[in-house]
């Protein structure tokens, strides 16, 4: 199995609780990254991921390649963990990895642990509160939206339709006894708790 942890966004003191137990108790932890392989020192041997600093396609593709099946193998024996900085799920090198790990060895479990990301760390350090719609761009095309406090989902989903999204989940009460998570415009209901994310996305544009 394989577990990409979130390390948070830099300071020691600010990962799970989580995030260590999965730390100690992986057969290996790798690391893209000084700062990431920092974080896990305290917990484990980290072990760097090195990527050549090359414009390169085909060099990096076979590079990536080489790295996702030598996790894979890995995985595939034991526990296997990769820590990034922030989230794994938000900008990561994670998101690349897996998604090579899932065509070439689609029989490896992939999980994440989330970890504080930047995007909301930031907030804290830098003393901003952020209490209405913003958006976060690396510079890519705008494809995915994620609306709070969702309750009437079907009314949601509808109006990001006539905007052209196409892709929707509802996330309900996540991490409690009472998590659902509900995939698919079609499956929608009218009505969600308080503790509701929608998520949305435009596959056309990705
Ligand atoms: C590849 S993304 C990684 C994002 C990460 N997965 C997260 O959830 O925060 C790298 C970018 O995250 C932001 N970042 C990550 N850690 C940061 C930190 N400690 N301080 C400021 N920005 C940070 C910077 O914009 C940086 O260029």
């Amino acid at each position: 199995m394989l577990v990409g942890v979130g390390l948070g966004p830099g300071d020691p003191e600010l990962l799970t609780l989580k995030a260590v137990e999965i730390l100690k108790s992986s057969d290996i932890v790798f690391a893209p990254g000084r700062l990431a392989a920092q974080l896990v020192e305290p917990y484990a041997r980290p072990h760097l991921l090195e990527f050549p600093m090359t414009k390169d396609k085909s060099v990096l593709q076979s590079h990536w390649e080489e790295n996702a099946d030598m996790v894979a193998q890995h995985a595939r024996d034991g526990l296997a963990a990769f820590g990034l900085i922030g989230d794994p799920n938000f900008f990561s090198t994670f998101t690349h990895l897996r998604r090579l790990i899932r065509q070439r060895h689609p029989d490896i479990i992939i999980e994440t642990v989330p970890g504080i990301s930047s995007i909301t760390a930031f907030a804290a350090r830098a003393d901003i509160e952020i209490e209405s719609s913003f958006q976060v761009s690396d510079g890519s095309p705008v494809t995915d939206r994620i609306i709070l406090k969702a309750r009437r989902p079907g009314q949601i989903v509808n109006e990001l339709v006539d905007e052209g999204f196409e892709e929707f989940t509802l996330a309900q009460k996540l991490y409690t006894e009472d998590e659902d998570i509900i995939k698919g415009k079609e499956n929608m209901p009218e009505k969600a708790d308080y503790f509701s994310i929608i998520h949305a996305r435009k596959t056309r544009e990705r």
